[in-house]
C-alpha cells in the first residue's frame, strides 16, 4: 500500500467480523501515532493474528499492507493507542509535507478518535482520559496559531452532522479562534480550549434516547437535560481531585446572559467570561450542525437567530468578536456577517 493510499484511507474504523477481545482500527489512525505503541493483529478467519509489533513505525508497516486489510488491537491496548494519538496531533498539524486541508482532515479523525471513550454513554473518565484529551486540545490550539490556512481548513472539515464527538471538537476549535480574536493570553486560550472540548461531557450520563429524541422533551426529561452542567463539572472534578482552572465553563456553558439559562439562571457578568464566549460558539455549532430531528442552518441564519430570536441570551460584545472571527472566512465574508440588520435568512 501506498504511503498516499494509507493517508487517503477512510477515517472510521473498517468493520471486519467481530474477534472477541479486539477492537478494529483503521489504517489511517494506525498510520497517525508514528511508532505502534501496541501489537496489532490482522483479522484472518475469525481469529487475530499478529501482524506487527509494538514499536514498529507505524508507516512503514502499513506501506507493506495489503489493500482492504483488517487490523485490529486488544482491547486492553485502546489506551495506549490514545494516549499515542493524542501526542500525535501537534505532529499532523505541524507537517508542511501535506496541505493544510490534509493535516486538517488527518487531526481531526484523531481527535475524534481520542476523544471516542470519553464522551461515549456511561463511560468512565478518568484522569489519563482527560489528560490525553487535554494535550489533544492544546495540540489543536498550537496549530491554529500558525495561519489562516490552517484555521479555515480545520473549520472546512468539521463534520456537520452534530454527534457529541464532533460537536466537543468544533466548539474547541470555535472558542480557541474566538479567543484568539479577543486577545486572550495562552493559559486563558488552554483553559477555554479545554473546556469547550470537554462541556457538554456530563452528557455521557443523560440516556441517548432522552439526547436524540426527535419530539418535543417533556418536564422530567428536561430536568435531567439540564443537570449536564453540574454532572460534567463533578466528573472532571472527581476525576482529576481537584477542580480544574477550565472546570467552570463546563458548569457555566449553559447560562445565558438574561438569566433565561440553566442550572442557576446567571445574569450577565455573574458567569465568567469564558463560560460566555463557550456558551456563544456551543450554540453556533448546534445550529449549524443536522441532527435527527433537524437540519442544519447556514452560518448567517445561525448567527441572524442567535443574534435576533435569541435576543439578550448572549453576550453582544463577544457575539460581536466572534461574528468577526467567522468574517475572516472568505466565503462567509460575501454573506456580509457584518451587517446583521439584514432581513431574516430564507427558510
Ligand atoms: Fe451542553
Amino acid at each position: 500500500m501506498t504511503l498516499n493510499a494509507i493517508l487517503r484511507a477512510p477515517i472510521a474504523p473498517r468493520a471486519p467480523a467481530p474477534v472477541s477481545g479486539y477492537q478494529p482500527v483503521s489504517v489511517e489512525i494506525l498510520g497517525a501515532v508514528g511508532v505502534l505503541p501496541c501489537d496489532v493483529f490482522l483479522v484472518h478467519g475469525g481469529r487475530a493474528v499478529l501482524y506487527a509489533a509494538r514499536g514498529s513505525d507505524a508507516l512503514d508497516v502499513l506501506q507493506r499492507a495489503d489493500a482492504g486489510v483488517a487490523l485490529c488491537i486488544h482491547g486492553e491496548d485502546s489506551e495506549l493507542l490514545r494516549r499515542g494519538l493524542s501526542k500525535a496531533v501537534s505532529r499532523i498539524l505541524a507537517d508542511q509535507s501535506l496541505p493544510p486541508v490534509e493535516r486538517s482532515r488527518r487531526a481531526y479523525g484523531v481527535m475524534t478518535y481520542v476523544m471516542g471513550p470519553i464522551l461515549s454513554h456511561e463511560s468512565q473518565v478518568d484522569r489519563g482520559g482527560l489528560d490525553d484529551a487535554s494535550v489533544a486540545v492544546d495540540a489543536l490550539m498550537g496549530g491554529l496559531t500558525t495561519g489562516n490556512d490552517l484555521v479555515w481548513s480545520m473549520v472546512s472539515t468539521m463534520n456537520r452532522h452534530l454527534s457529541t464527538h464532533t460537536h466537543a471538537i468544533n466548539t474547541a476549535v470555535y472558542a480557541v479562534l474566538a479567543a484568539q480574536a479577543l486577545g486572550y493570553g495562552p493559559d486563558e486560550i488552554r483553559d477555554i480550549g479545554r473546556g469547550a472540548l470537554l462541556h457538554d461531557i456530563g452528557k455521557n450520563r443523560v440516556p441517548p434516547a432522552i439526547l436524540d429524541k426527535p419530539g418535543p422533551l417533556d418536564e422530567a426529561e428536561w430536568v435531567t437535560v439540564r443537570s449536564h452542567p453540574q454532572i460534567g463539572f463533578d466528573i472532571v472534578v472527581r476525576a482529576m481531585g481537584a477542580e480544574p482552572s477550565y472546570a467552570k465553563i463546563i458548569a457555566e456553558h449553559h447560562e445565558r446572559a438574561d438569566g433565561s439559562g440553566y442550572p442557576h439562571k446567571r445574569l450577565g457578568k455573574e458567569v465568567g467570561k469564558p463560560s460566555r464566549l463557550v456558551a456563544i460558539v456551543d450554540a453556533y455549532d448546534a445550529l449549524t450542525s443536522a441532527r435527527s430531528y433537524k437540519g442544519a442552518m447556514s452560518s448567517y441564519g445561525a448567527l441572524w437567530t442567535m443574534r435576533f430570536q435569541m435576543r439578550g441570551q448572549f453576550d453582544a460584545r463577544l457575539l460581536s468578536a466572534f461574528v468577526g472571527v467567522l468574517g475572516g472566512w472568505e466565503k462567509l465574508k460575501k454573506a456580509d456577517l457584518r451587517n446583521l440588520e439584514l432581513p431574516p435568512p430564507e427558510a
